[in-house]
């Protein structure tokens, strides 16, 4: 039997990916055989995107490009949907402060209806990343805050050309 779990989605906005992204992506790719970063193409609940999907999921490659079991897709169905599509049984996500776990625990429970074979699994964020969000590093970006050790270098950089068109 094999050592490692099969197939897993771990699905996101990154909007921009973050280092906390990258460690949960990281710490998953050691426990299944094969991780499918899923970036949504159109997140229904938050507004529009600082970057296109095509450019989340370049970011993401390039920052996962040592990991030889990732791979990232974007995707526009359901998560259940996608998550079948790539044969994944499980799907794993971050969790950081108690603040993630409402949302969360809804998330879980609206995929765990459309599809009861599919299980949702949590990974507890790393400590110095527990502060961490897209949401917050944009900010910071915005009124110039140093984040270069909070995403990969790619983004930091596209965050200061992005930010300066506005
Ligand atoms: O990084 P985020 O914004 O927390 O990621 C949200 C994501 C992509 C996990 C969520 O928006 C999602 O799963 N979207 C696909 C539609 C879906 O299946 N929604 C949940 C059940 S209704």
């Amino acid at each position: 039997m094999s050592e490692r779990n099969g197939t897993v989605v771990c699905p996101g906005s990154y909007d921009p990916v973050t280092n906390g992204h990258i460690d949960i992506i990281t710490r998953t790719s050691n426990v299944f055989d094969r991780v499918v970063v899923g970036v949504v193409n159109n997140p229904v609940r938050k507004q529009k995107t600082l970057f296109t999907a095509e450019e989340r999921k370049a970011f993401i490659e390039e920052a996962t490009a040592d990991l030889p079991n990732v791979e990232v897709q974007i995707f526009a169905n359901l998560l259940v949907e996608f998550a079948r599509d790539n044969e994944a049984r499980s799907i794993v996500k971050g969790l950081r402060a108690i603040s993630d776990f409402e949302y969360e625990f809804e998330m879980a429970q609206l995929n765990r209806k459309l599809d009861p074979g599919i299980e949702s699994i949590y990974v507890i964020a790393s400590p110095h990343y527990s502060f961490l969000s897209s949401t917050g590093v944009k900010e910071m970006a915005t009124f110039g805050g140093d984040v270069s050790d909070l995403v990969p270098p790619a983004v930091a950089a596209a965050l200061g050309d992005r930010l300066d068109d506005r």
